[in-house]
């Protein structure tokens, strides 16, 4: 499966050329007319899982690549593809939520009658499906929806309510959108994977081309926008949020649901597996370049941040920090990785 599949359809958008919103919105919301669906009706709920398909391509799972992966059936691998799948809709679903209070607010902020309005408006709507259509999803794989810790919701709906409108409140967006992007575009083309989710993937992938091209715009104008401290501020408030995100998409609770095994063990194994920046870098690509193109990953700390992540490409981490990154850990991590059964 070629990069190029992979990214065919995906925004284009370039930091130097960034059109007017207002156009940018017309024509988005012409698209919305255009190609917007309704999983009510666009996934066949009622048609059973075929034998044989995958929840999720095995590459892309958490624990794939450790000796603990080896160990497992393949019935084993199936039940944590289909947890991990469950894990990443119930995260889905929140993420959304969020993102659309912030468009909400955006929205109280504007003009109330043009072209940007009416597209936030019919951004908000392409959320509002799209995790009624993950909700309908969790319940056909038949897994109880992976909830994050009350601490956690309650610091996602407090941020969405007071994150500043600028540069970092548009990455943060995009930082969802792409990662899930990237990931979904992989999978709808999958044979191996269930026809009910590749439909899923390609009604998500065609409705938030819109939504990345419109955020990596307002990404540029609002970065633009800002003063010197207001800009380091925006970069290092999005570096933090992508230390954040990453990790989160795999619930460590799927390990005991799934394998029955300790979810701390789950954790650190997907954490120190070395194929965990394989799969960062694959999911972030494109966004980081992009943030790369703007200007969001310089100043020292948020550089720094940004190599914590471990999804920056090869050779932007050399461009960076003058070498590529290091694969072999401290002999601290070598031992704790060897321990669990990395
Ligand atoms: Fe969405
Ligand atoms: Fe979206």
């Amino acid at each position: 499966m070629g990069a190029t599949f992979v990214a065919a359809g995906a925004s284009q958008t370039q930091a130097k050329r960034i059109g007017d919103r207002q156009k940018t919105a017309a024509r988005l919301l012409r698209a919305s007319v255009e190609r917007s669906y309704d999983a009510e009706v666009d996934i066949d709920w009622d048609e059973p899982w075929l034998d044989g398909k995958t929840f999720g391509p095995e590459h892309r799972l958490s624990l794939y690549g450790t000796r603990i992966w080896d160990k497992l059936s393949p019935e084993q691998r199936s039940d944590l593809a289909r947890h991990e799948m469950a894990s990443v809709l119930s995260f889905g679903i929140l993420a959304e939520a969020g993102l659309s209070a912030v468009l909400f607010r955006k929205l109280m902020t504007g003009k109330l009658a043009d072209d940007a309005t009416r597209y936030l408006l019919s951004e908000i709507g392409d959320e509002t499906r799209h995790s009624t259509m993950f909700s309908r999803m969790i319940n056909k794989l038949d897994v109880e929806p992976y909830r994050q810790p009350k601490f956690l919701i309650r610091i996602l709906s407090v941020g969405a309510q007071l994150i500043p409108l600028g540069a970092s409140a548009w990455g943060g967006t995009l930082l969802i959108e792409e990662v899930l992007d990237r990931l979904q575009r992989e999978s709808m083309i999958s044979e191996q994977v269930q026809p009910h989710l590749r439909q899923l993937f390609k009604i998500h992938v065609l409705e938030e081309a819109r939504h990345i091209t419109y955020a990596r715009e307002e990404l540029v104008r609002s970065y633009q926008a800002s003063n010197r401290l207001g800009k380091a501020f925006h970069r290092l408030v999005l570096a933090v949020m992508c230390a954040g995100v990453l990790p989160a998409l795999a619930n460590p609770q799927v390990y005991r649901r799934a394998l029955g095994m300790s979810p701390l063990r789950g954790a650190l194994v997907a954490q120190l597996n070395p194929n965990y920046r394989v799969r960062a870098t694959f999911a972030s690509e494109p966004m980081v370049r992009y943030f790369h193109e703007v200007g969001l990953i310089t100043g020292r700390v948020t550089a720094k941040v940004w190599k914590a992540t471990r999804a920056l490409p090869d050779d932007l981490h050399e461009e960076i920090f003058g070498a590529p990154p290091s694969t072999s850990g401290s002999r601290l991590k070598r031992l704790v990785a060897s321990a669990v059964g990395v």
